[in-house]
This record gives C-alpha cells, structure tokens and sequence, in this order.
C-alpha cells in the first residue's frame, strides 16, 4: 500500500506533505513577491535567473509556463558567472533555499560587478545579507522545507520576476486557477487516494528501473524536474529525453538498451502541443518498447499554461516520493549531494 502510513515510515521530515501543499505554496508565494516590495524595471535584455538544483527549478519551469507570452530574453546561470551579455539591462533574480550555495554568491557578485538589477530568493544566509547591505528586494521563502519541496515558491517568484522584467504580463489570475487544480489533484494522488491512482501506478511500474522522463514543449521542462526529483527524493539515477531532439540521436539506442539496463521511460503529454509533437511523443513511445521494460504515457490536466504544467510537476514529484517509499529510502537523505559540498567547502 502506498498511504499515509507507509509514508510516514520512511520521510521523517514530512516532505510528502509539502509537496501536497503546492497549491498554498504558490498562492503564499505571490503575496510574499508583493511584500518584497520589488519594483518593475525596464529590463530591455530580459530575466536571468541565478540558481541551482531545487532553487532553479522555477527558472527552468518559467518559460515553459508562459510560452509565447515570454517577450524578452529568460536565460538560467548555473555556475559561477553570467552570460557574457548581462548587464544594466537585464534583471537577474538570484535564487537560492538556504542563500549558501557558492555558484549563486558568485553570481549575485557578477551582477554587481556588472550593473545588473538584481532581485533575491531565499530564506536567509549570505545571500540575504548581500542583499540587505545593498538594499535589493528579498522575497522572503518560508524556512523548514527541503529546497526542491518550495517548487511553487521558485516558480512564482521567477513568474512574477519576468513580469518585473518587462518580458511577461501578470499570471496571477493563472497562478490562482493553477493552485486549486494542485489542491484537486493533490487529494486525486495524495496517500488517501485510490492504490490505482496515476501517481502510485507510476511508481510501482518504475520501481526496480532506471527512469527516463521524456516530453517536448512545456513537457520537456517538467521532465527535467521529474528527473531531479528522481534523483534526490528516491536516490536512483534518472535521466530526461527531450523531444523533438531525442528523435535525432537518442532514438537510435533504444533498441540496445535491454542489453545494458533495466529502462523505465515515462512519456509526459500535453494536449495543447504542437501536433507533430504530440504524434513523434506516440511514436517515439511504441519505438522505444524494443528496449524499455515499461513504457508510460502521462498527460498534462489543466486548461492553461500554467495548469498544464503544474499538473505534471505536481505528479512528478508524487511519483518521485512514492519511489522513494517503494525503495525504503527517506527523501531528506541526499548523502553524495552533501558530502559534495561539504567537501567543497572544505579547500
Ligand atoms: O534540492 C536540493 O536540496 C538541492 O538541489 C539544492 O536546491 C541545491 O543544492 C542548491 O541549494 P540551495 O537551494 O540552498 O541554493
């Protein structure tokens, strides 16, 4: 049984429950955007976002989010400086959980070094002291969660960091409607819902497997964060597949795979795609098969934009704990990812 007990008996620190909470993260979130008191700029070189691992998710959703109505340059800093072309014309949003992460100080560095408006993340740490000390805005995120589990945090903050930026409009109507279909869907997947359900039946076939997450358009980015979830909250190695690209290499060692591995691939859908894509998502599914153990179609729920793509991030991170509870592991425990750091740290 995937319910509530046999949760609880792996996540000591409760984060199915955070998780389940998406729909209030995200309408919290904007109203601690407002309380920053970060103000619009004329960002004629667009929004980058400064973050890393579970801090960077909302960059990496945020185009997806607003597709077409995205109408200046979105670009992510994950490393140790900027793009070249950053500067007094690009707003960067610096985004980090605990406000310790070394790349994201070195790129709040850059964009003082370079002119650039900033904006800032987090729930403390240096991070939040450079910015008090040079007056730049903080969204404040709530403390206690584990980074990747504040997702409606980092998303909501770049959404509206875009909208400051001048290169989208304002998606708090979208954010509102998004947010009560994660309460709905919530209660559909969550541990009192039905053993059949579209999460815990992923979880079971992917156990035992090394995932593959593969979608195209908005699909795509929520097939990165299925990936990363993956990876910290079950401890398994995790891979995505972006199509159409994947159709022009990838394809061609499907039908080895059975020889090297135990392959579980999801195929996430949206409706809305471009129809070539929607059909090259079917076919690459049925290709795929010859080396899969288990092939999965999971299609986005939702009307807009936003809906669609939260839907399939708030399944995503249900199958990744599932997993986890599957594999008797606790979702805290990122060993490899600490010790990095620690070691890091260290010279
Ligand atoms: O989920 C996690 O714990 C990680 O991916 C972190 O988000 C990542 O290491 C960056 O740390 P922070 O979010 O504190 O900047």
């Amino acid at each position: 049984m995937l319910d509530r007990d046999s949760v609880a008996a792996v996540d000591s620190t409760a984060q199915f429950a955070e998780v389940l909470d998406l729909g209030t993260h995200m309408r919290d979130a904007l109203w601690r955007v407002e309380s920053s008191g970060a103000a619009p700029v004329d960002a004629s070189g667009g929004l980058i976002v400064a973050g890393m691992g579970g801090s960077a998710i909302g960059g990496r959703l945020v185009a997806a989010g607003l597709g077409s109505r995205l109408t200046r340059p979105l670009a992510i800093a994950d490393g140790y400086e900027l793009p070249g072309w950053a500067g007094p014309q690009t707003l960067v949003l610096c985004s980090s959980y605990s406000g310790r992460t070394e790349e994201t100080l070195a790129c709040y560095d850059d964009a003082v070094a370079r002119g650039a408006p900033r904006m800032v993340a987090t729930t403390g740490g240096e991070l939040a002291e450079r910015a008090r000390r040079d007056g730049v805005p903080v969204i404040p995120i709530p403390g206690g969660f584990q980074p990747r589990a504040a997702v409606g945090y980092s998303l909501v903050s770049a959404l509206e960091a875009a909208r400051l930026a001048g290169a989208a409009p304002s998606l708090a109507g979208e954010i509102e409607a998004a947010a009560a279909l994660a309460d709905e869907l919530a209660a559909e997947w969550g541990p009192d819902g039905p053993e059949d359900s579209d999460a815990k039946t992923i979880a079971r076939a992917l156990h035992g497997t090394i995932p593959v997450i593969g979608g195209a358009e908005l699909a795509a980015a929520a097939a990165y964060r299925w990936k990363s979830e993956i990876n910290e909250n079950a401890s398994v190695p995790a891979f995505t597949s972006v199509l159409p690209e994947a159709g022009h290499n990838e394809i061609v060692g499907w039908p080895a795979a059975r020889e090297l591995g135990r392959f579980g691939v999801v195929l996430l859908e949206d409706p809305r795609a471009n129809p070539r894509n929607r059909l090259r998502t079917e076919l690459t599914g049925e290709l795929v098969e010859a080396g899969a153990e288990v092939v999965l179609h999971a299609s986005a729920r939702g009307v807009t934009r936003l809906e669609r793509l939260v839907s399939l991030v708030l399944l995503g991170d249900l199958v990744s704990i599932y997993l986890a509870v599957l594999r008797g592991e606790d979702p805290v425990d990122i060993g490899p990812l600490d010790t990095l750091k620690a070691a890091l740290a260290r010279r």
